[in-house]
């Protein structure tokens, strides 16, 4: 019987470990949770999402409170188009985050970010490519574009000095949206170095529809993939995201040709994940039906969460001075509609509820929006429960040697804590 340590991912002539942890905004995959993964000879991968936020919690920088306070006469203001971002103060945030997360590694692994192009920032192109270029400048091994993925984002990176070194994955859910991405960067000569596929069981956004993502099937759209990239002949690693739960799943999937997975919940309950001990409780906790996909990121893509989920409902001002990560092009979001929509409806409330938006950016940085993977509900059965009904949390090493090790399904439980 096979384990995922028969197999290496080979990606610029050098073998890995084919395990990837996925990229968790804002800050819930951490450096240390990343730097764990390229220790132990996989690869790991931090977010840039919220990236001034995470420089100001890490480095004790000002990045927000100077944004808030220079957008401040704005507050009351439902039109948010003049709250920019600030490129160089912006690049400087990311060029901290991950300078620091590369300093630090060790091991034969490597660490990418997670940059998610939905994150539109009331400035899309001019935002993501600082973002892309700060990534470069401070070492990162590779970028993982992702949610949102829009065709031209290679383009924006392209006179960088490291655009062919670095190495540069994407996240599809569909054969299709391969297709067009591949067109489209085939005029720069420069091909994906991996190619992630994510199917409905993943958390976060989903690459499919609110109501329609029951019908699709990794195992399906995998195989999809690997017939359209042989009958193209190209050799392009191909990795397998969402629902893989146990070391077996993912052998079961490079059985069938992938070069690898791409894991994520299972590391949500580590010590090394960003979560606060409490929320990572309420993972543990959940039952199958505690969990649902809705509509409420305003990113207008479905995302999977925890039903007890405080952003759920919560009518807050919008905090697009101190954040505004959503904002679009025209500086709107879709939370400031609904937003207004409650205030004009409501105008004796002192606070609305909002149920069909919400305030992604303030509760994503607050870890008020528990957005989790299908399988979270499997959670508590990989660990012990204590005494006192909490559950004891794993180590990150522990989740990626029991991926890499374990055989028949079977999950490896922790050396019991007193
Ligand atoms: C808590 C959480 C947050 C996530 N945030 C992001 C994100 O910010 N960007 C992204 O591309 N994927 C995100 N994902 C998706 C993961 O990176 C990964 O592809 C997927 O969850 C893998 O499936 P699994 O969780 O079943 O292992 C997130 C997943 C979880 C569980």
């Amino acid at each position: 019987m096979k384990r995922v340590d028969d197999f290496r991912l080979r990606l610029g002539g050098k073998e890995y470990v084919p395990i990837m942890i996925g990229g968790m905004g804002v800050d819930i995959s951490t450096s240390e949770l990343a730097l764990e993964a390229a220790r132990l000879g996989g690869i790991g991968h931090i977010s840039d999402a919220m990236v001034p936020d995470v420089s100001d919690r890490k480095f004790d920088t000002t990045f927000v409170k100077d944004k808030t306070k220079a957008y401040k006469f704005n507050i009351n203001n439902m039109d948010k188009s003049v709250v920019k971002f600030d490129l160089d103060r912006l690049a400087e945030a990311q060029r901290l985050h991950i300078g620091a997360t590369m300093e630090a590694k060790k091991g034969n692994g490597l660490v990418f970010v997670n940059c998610m192009e939905k994150l539109t920032m009331n400035g899309p192109k001019e935002t993501l490519q600082a973002r892309l270029m700060a990534a470069l400048d401070a070492g990162i091994d590779g970028i993982t574009l992702s949610a949102g993925l829009h065709l031209g984002s290679f383009a924006l990176m392209a006179d960088h000095p490291r655009f062919r070194d670095a190495k540069l994955g994407i996240i599809v859910s569909s054969v299709r949206a391969l297709q067009l991405f591949l067109r489209k960067v085939s005029k720069l000569d420069r091909a994906p170095d991996y190619i992630i596929v994510e199917g409905p069981l993943a958390g976060g956004h989903l690459g499919f529809g609110l109501e329609d993502w029951k019908d699709y099937d990794l195992h399906t759209i995998m195989d999809e993939i690997h017939a359209f990239m042989k009958a193209e002949q190209l050799d392009i690693p191909v990795l397998a995201a969402g629902g893989v739960f146990t070391g077996t799943d993912a052998v079961e999937f490079m059985e069938r040709g992938a070069a690898g997975v791409q894991v994520a919940t299972r590391f949500t309950v580590t010590h090394e994940c960003g979560l606060p001990d409490e929320v990572k409780q309420e993972y543990f906790r959940a039952s199958e039906a505690d969990i649902l996909v809705n509509g409420v990121s305003p990113t207008g893509y479905p995302m999977r969460m925890l039903k007890s989920t405080p952003a759920i409902g919560s009518g807050i001002r919008p905090g697009c001075e101190s954040y505004g990560y959503l904002l679009d092009a025209t500086g709107n979001c879709a939370y400031i509609n609904s937003y207004n929509r409650e205030v004009l409806a409501n105008p004796d409330a002192k606070q609305v509820v909002v149920m069909d938006k919400t305030c992604l950016c303030t509760h994503m940085r607050n870890f008020n929006c528990w957005t989790c993977g299908h399988y979270t509900y499997r959670l508590k059965d990989t660990t012990h429960k204590k005494a006192d009904g909490s559950y004891q949390l794993l180590s990150a090493q522990h989740v990626f040697e029991d991926y890499q090790f374990s055989v028949d399904h079977q999950i490896a439980l922790p050396a019991r804590e007193e």
